[in-house]
């Protein structure tokens, strides 16, 4: 069992990122070291530059998301904790899969539509080719289970497609270079939606801080984020049926039932027949109780900067030497010379 996936320090770490995804790195990297394999968790700092952004800020952000996953429960000791940045690997192996990587497949991602928006010919070259990255992430560690959020679904697809075409055109076929990788996206929380609009994702990009919760915010902040987050005047219904075309509703108790580790049913059982005046004061104490100590433990970490970058190169020393075979076995499948005194 190898787990693997990445987060960007791209703005602050939200409610979003932990539940569709921190969480279960956190799970996994239990159920990892149980079955005798490992876990790399890393920030996609690479992934970072295919949009505008302010060096200073990344740099900061990058040891604030290590000190963000310490305090949500990752435990070096188990999990391999990185940034791209210090394993060249990672930029090398994506070069090499650029040969295998099809236009048409990456024409088809979502994302880069999203991201590009109106504005597709002043994109740039890194945005588009970022999911040939993502496949180098995951298929350099020979990943067989990836921690993601529905929004990386369409990733990993593609990173299961550029294996599969690599292990045909360059392996035998009884020795395939490339593990197939699967996402492990959670039933319930996959897609945590804004708080300002339920059609719209929770997103570290918003330009409103009030349409999600990060995972810093004090217990105060939390309370008015919620308080004056997006319902509809309708009472809450008996059950997950009587929420369909209502989707402030729908991601608000999800989001608790997220929380309580109840079904959606359950929540519901619970607030039948009541307003959002109701429920939204215990959603507001069950995002506190959940994330209050995660806050406390970020501001803790973040007082020792060189503790942070400690982790970061620890990380990468073991994460240079995970990943060196199957970047030799891939240069060596294409035929390119290398000399012998690497
Ligand atoms: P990023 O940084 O946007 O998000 C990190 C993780 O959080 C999940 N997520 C969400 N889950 C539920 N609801 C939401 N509103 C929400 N927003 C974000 C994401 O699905 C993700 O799992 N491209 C990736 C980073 C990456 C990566 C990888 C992931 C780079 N290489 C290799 C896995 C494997 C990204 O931008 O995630």
């Amino acid at each position: 069992m190898r787990v693997v996936s990445g987060i960007q320090p791209t703005g602050r770490p939200h409610l979003g990122n932990y539940l569709g995804a921190i969480r279960n790195y956190v799970k996994l990297q239990d159920d990892a070291v149980a079955a005798g394999g490992e876990c790399l968790i890393f920030i996609a700092d690479l992934h970072a530059i295919s949009m505008p952004h302010d060096p200073a800020e990344l740099r900061a952000s990058t040891l604030e998301l290590v000190a963000t996953l310490v305090a949500c429960g990752l435990d070096t000791n188990k999990t391999v904790l990185f940034n791209q940045a210090q394993v060249p690997a990672h930029a090398e192996l994506q070069w090499l899969l650029s040969g295998t990587a099809r236009m048409g497949w990456l024409n088809r991602m979502t994302q880069f539509k999203d991201k590009s928006g109106k504005n597709r010919e002043g994109a740039s070259i890194a945005l588009f080719t970022y999911p040939v990255l993502q496949a180098a992430d995951v298929l350099l560690y020979q990943a067989t289970h990836v921690p993601v959020g529905e929004d990386q679904k369409q990733h990993l697809e593609l990173a299961r497609d550029i294996a599969q075409k690599f292990n045909n055109d360059f392996c035998a076929e009884d020795a395939p270079l490339f593990t197939l990788p699967e996402p492990i996206i959670p039933p319930d929380a996959a897609r945590i939606m804004s708080l300002r609009d339920g059609t719209k994702k929770m997103s570290k990009s918003d330009p409103s801080e009030m349409s999600r919760i990060e995972l810093a915010d004090d217990a105060d902040t939390i309370m008015k984020k919620i308080k004056k987050a997006k319902t509809d005047p309708e009472p809450l219904p008996g059950d997950k049926a009587g929420l369909a075309d209502r989707p402030e509703a729908e991601n608000l108790v999800s989001i608790c039932a997220a929380l309580t580790g109840e079904t959606v049913d359950a929540v519901l059982a619970r607030f039948e027949g009541h307003g959002f005046g109701a429920f939204k004061p215990v959603l507001g104490e069950a995002l506190v109780e959940t994330l209050s100590p995660i806050s406390k433990r970020y501001r803790e970490l973040l007082e020792d900067r060189e503790s942070l970058d400690a982790i970061l190169a620890k990380g990468a020393f073991r994460a240079r030497e995970i990943g060196t075979p199957t970047l030799d076995g891939t240069y060596s499948a294409l035929g390119l010379v290398r000399g012998r005194d690497r």
